[in-house]
């Protein structure tokens, strides 16, 4: 690790006392393009995990996607092909068509896979509208639903994302129909049985917003704990790290969010990392972006619970955020041609180390 890191910074003579971000940004650029080394042989060198969701559609069609999605990363997570609207689109009935081809990738390229996501309050079938069920109803369907996948890709995803985004930003619980039918007691349950199906599985809660410290944060790990106290299978949190240049992570709230759940012995993965810039990229916003990627590999590689880092999406070609917010961005590592953005050299720079 210390070795290729030394060969990367010594292979262009530069000194890495670098004090601008653009000098340091130009000269991993020059590093990279000279050794040919890639982020996924750096972050195997250190037995991180940097990872990139995956959509359907570029990897049955695109050539270069594939490429770039085997060349540079050692886990990915199906963007969109595991939630329960996607595959249950009939009651008791799955198609899971999109999902396995993505975890055959996967497994053709020695990649892990984190399974994303068991319980959410979006996504949900349309056999779940203008239904009311029982509780217990529910409890049946939430249950089978977890069996049914979990118990699939036993061997093939052994990381999930069991409960997603059940707090709101003050803290309080999400009214989703998961709380307002079965009680606070779903997040438990989804995580026994997720252990039921696969023993071997680590299991996840996961959440945005909640990366540094505050109302939202506190609930999450004030559950987490008391899931930790009554012996529930729960391995680590999720931090979703959906940000921007404009209202970048509280760095030092982060790395202490990250301390605390370690005391919980538990683990903290950075799930899905966008950094939006908020229209079409520059080189002063480009930089801006590298840092934030740059920081936040920092402090996750610190800590000893952190070692995985995954964008959500592979190229600015193909991210949520221009099609949500209705405007052009960029947030991502690698550019609407696949091109590696400094961005991709800030974190490569980081994982070198
Ligand atoms: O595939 C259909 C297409 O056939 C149809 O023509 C089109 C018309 O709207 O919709 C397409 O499906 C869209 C799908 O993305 C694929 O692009 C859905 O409408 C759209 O709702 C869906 O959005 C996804 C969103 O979750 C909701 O599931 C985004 O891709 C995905 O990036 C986003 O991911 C979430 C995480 O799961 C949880 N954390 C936040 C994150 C960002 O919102």
């Amino acid at each position: 690790m210390l070795v290729l890191s030394i060969f990367v910074y010594k292979y262009q003579g530069i000194s890495q006392e670098k004090s601008t971000i653009n000098e340091e940004v130009d000269y991993l650029v020059n590093a990279r393009s000279s050794t040919n080394v890639t982020l996924r042989q750096l972050a195997q060198k250190s037995q991180m995990k940097i990872g990139t969701s995956v959509l359907i559609e570029p990897l049955r069609k695109d050539a270069k996607y594939r490429e770039v999605l085997a060349r540079e990363f050692n886990t990915l997570t199906p963007e969109n092909a595991m939630k329960f609207g996607k595959l249950s689109q009939e009651r008791g009935n799955y198609n899971f068509a999109d999902a396995d081809d993505i975890v055959a990738f996967a497994q053709d390229h020695q990649m892990q896979v984190h399974g994303h996501t068991l319980v959410w309050y979006r996504n949900l079938p349309n056999w779940f509208k203008d239904r009311q069920f029982s509780r217990q109803e529910l409890m049946d369907i939430l249950q089978k639903h977890i069996y049914t996948v979990v118990g699939r890709y036993q061997g093939k995803v052994n990381s999930w994302d069991v409960v997603n985004e059940a707090v709101n930003k003050d803290g309080s619980f999400r009214d989703s129909i998961w709380l307002k039918t079965i009680g606070s007691e779903y997040i438990e349950m989804a995580f026994r049985w997720a252990h039921e199906a696969n023993p071997n599985a680590r299991l996840f809660y996961n959440d945005f917003e909640a990366e540094d410290l505050g109302k939202k944060s506190d609930t999450i790990y004030n559950l987490v704990k008391e899931l930790r106290r009554k012996n529930v299978p729960i391995h680590g949190v999720g931090f979703q790290m959906h940000t921007s240049i404009k209202k970048p992570p509280n760095y030092a709230e982060v790395a202490a969010n990250i301390r605390r759940l370690n005391e919980l012995k538990l683990e903290v993965k950075i799930t899905e990392m966008d950094v939006k810039i908020h229209n079409q990229p520059v080189a002063v916003t480009l930089a801006e972006q590298a840092k934030v990627y740059e920081n936040i590999t920092r402090i996750c590689l610190a800590a000893p619970n952190c070692n995985t880092l995954t964008t959500w999406g592979l190229s600015d070609r193909f991210s949520w955020i221009p099609i949500f917010y209705k405007s052009p961005d960029a947030p991502l590592l690698f550019d609407q041609n696949y091109q590696p953005k400094p961005a991709y050299y800030a974190v490569a720079k980081i994982v070198a180390r």
